[in-house]
């Protein structure tokens, strides 16, 4: 090879962009409800559980992968084995589809941030979420009808999204984590104390720990658990691979994920903490139980926090909603940058394009997919639906069948282990192999089936049949399609795969 690949200044650079990726909207708004909905203090047991036999375990599983083959994800396959390229493309169009909604919800938070000064909502949060701000049509079918509160702070997240993206690794992506990870930490930091000082706070913390074992009895809560620490980690879906392939040759690989996986962990609870003691206040000051003001999803961060904030003591309303939003748009901007350089990545390897000349092609089509699918009337059930799928199909149901054809099929975990404890602190041994070859493929596949049989029957989300078909399984498909029709397009001549050092 004759080029060299961009690459981090050091360790701690990617292990800050890797934290940047993997502490998100899944820390802030997801854990809390998820932990609380699955065994509260009981949940400990399969969150660790799935942390150690699958996160962790993937997370390494991918870094061997981008190192050791340095490369985007269909670059990465493609040198792993010839016939697996399309596999890299799958997780690339996976991230297509994860940045298009993403976006949105970033968008929202900045405008919710904003709001927060004035209370913006009123006495009605509920109304103002759907009806005032989101402007939502009766009808699920995509309009065209922008948004313009939507519409114009998700322009400025593309905007900004594309500069850091096109400023690169060491300019752009590093230095997006290296700012937004302390001022997120700060943040957060402050408004879990000002949280914890409430009245009611501690009935909320006794809510989320206070353990329902029987709860462990219950495989859904094991799906939940598994599902958590998947997202939650950013693993499967070729972030790690693209990241790991900026990495020096000699990089201890484990070593960096433990610190990945334990720090947001930690952030995860830290915010499980926050959250709780918030709604522990919010229960007693409107004389409830704290069920009545749990709300799963969105509706947590955007209708549940905003009358929270409107019942705050002592003005300190304002400023829970500015650090809470504002949290939420610092976790979920680093996070939307690696989904997206995953895209941006993948092209260039394949094409040889400049950095700038994909970012302003390829980045600017997603950025106009997802003002016009996202910025308009029709935006919400759009992303409930993507997301649903993608996560639990997309993710999942890829991780499986990398799994299997890297452990079963074309047979390179050898390899990729020997490569792991080559360079890293941490070795592993035969057990990592049982886990990736045996375990996960148990525990994943479960998954998939479980919830595909769930989707056939019920549906998605009380939508209307065409409409799941169309936005859920039809994409879904699609991007299998997409995937193995771009993995058939040949490599430009001077794409990284023949002037790049592997
Ligand atoms: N890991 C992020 C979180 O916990 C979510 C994420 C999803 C990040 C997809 C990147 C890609 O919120
Ligand atoms: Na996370």
């Amino acid at each position: 090879g004759r080029v060299q690949r961009e690459q981090f200044a050091g360790r701690w650079m990617f292990i800050m962009a890797a934290i940047g990726s993997a502490v998100g909207l899944g820390n802030i708004w997801r854990f809390p409800y998820i932990a609380y909905e699955n065994g509260g203090g009981a949940f400990v047991i399969p969150y660790l559980v799935a942390l150690l036999s699958a996160g962790i375990p993937l997370l390494f599983f991918d870094y061997a992968i981008g190192h050791r083959f340095r490369g985007s994800p269909p670059l990465a396959f493609r040198r792993l084995h010839k016939s697996t390229e399309a596999l890299g493309w799958f997780q690339v169009m996976v991230c297509v589809i994860i940045g298009i909604y993403y976006a949105a919800i970033i968008g929202w938070a900045i405008s919710y941030t904003w709001f927060s000064v004035s209370e913006a909502w009123g006495d009605d949060p509920n109304g103002f979420f759907f009806g005032q701000y989101l402007n939502m049509a009766e009808d699920v079918t995509p309009t065209l009808q922008i948004v313009p509160g939507v519409f114009w702070p998700m322009l400025a997240v593309w905007i900004l999204l594309l500069i850091i993206l096109g400023m690169g690794v060491r300019r752009g992506i590093a230095m997006a984590s290296i700012i937004g990870i302390p001022v997120l930490v700060v943040m957060f930091l402050v408004l879990v104390v000002i949280a914890l000082t409430l009245d009611g706070a501690t009935s909320g913390l006794e809510a989320l720990f206070t353990p329902n074992w029987e709860a462990l009895t219950h495989p859904g809560v094991w799906v939940a658990a598994y599902g958590q620490i998947f997202f939650s980690l950013s693993v499967g879906f070729g972030i790690m691979i693209t990241y790991s392939s900026y990495l020096k040759r000699r990089t201890n690989l484990t070593g960096s994920g433990l610190v990945v996986g334990f720090s947001n962990s930690g952030f995860e609870v830290l915010a499980g903490i926050g959250v709780f003691s918030a709604l522990g206040f919010m229960a007693q000051a409107s004389g409830v139980g704290i069920t009545d003001v749990v709300d799963a999803g969105i509706g947590l961060a955007f209708i549940a926090f905003p009358a929270l904030i409107s019942e705050a003591p002592g003005g300190l309303g304002p400023l829970i909603g500015v650090l809470f939003f504002g949290s939420l748009v610092f976790a979920g901007f680093t996070s939307l940058v690696s989904i997206l350089e995953v895209v941006i990545s993948a092209v260039k390897d394949k094409t040889g394009l400049s950095r700038w000349t994909v970012v302003l092609t390829v980045g600017t089509a997603c950025a106009i997919a997802s003002l016009l699918l996202l910025g308009t009337t029709t935006g919400l059930p759009m992303l409930d639906t993507t997301d649903a799928f993608t996560n639990n199909v997309g993710i999942v149901g890829g991780a499986l069948v990398s799994v299997i054809i890297v452990a079963w099929i074309v047979r390179r975990l050898r390899p990729l282990v020997d490569h792991l404890n080559a360079v890293s602190s941490f070795r592993l041994g035969p057990v990592y192999k049982v886990l990736i070859a045996v375990v996960m493929p148990v525990v994943l596949g479960y998954m998939v089936i479980a919830y595909l049989v769930e989707r056939v029957q019920e549906g998605y989300g009380g939508y209307p049949d065409w409409y799941v078909n169309t936005f859920g399984w039809g994409m879904m498909a699609m991007l299998v399609v997409v995937a193995v029709v771009l993995s058939f397009v040949p490599w430009a001549r001077n794409s990284a795969l023949h002037v790049e050092d592997n």
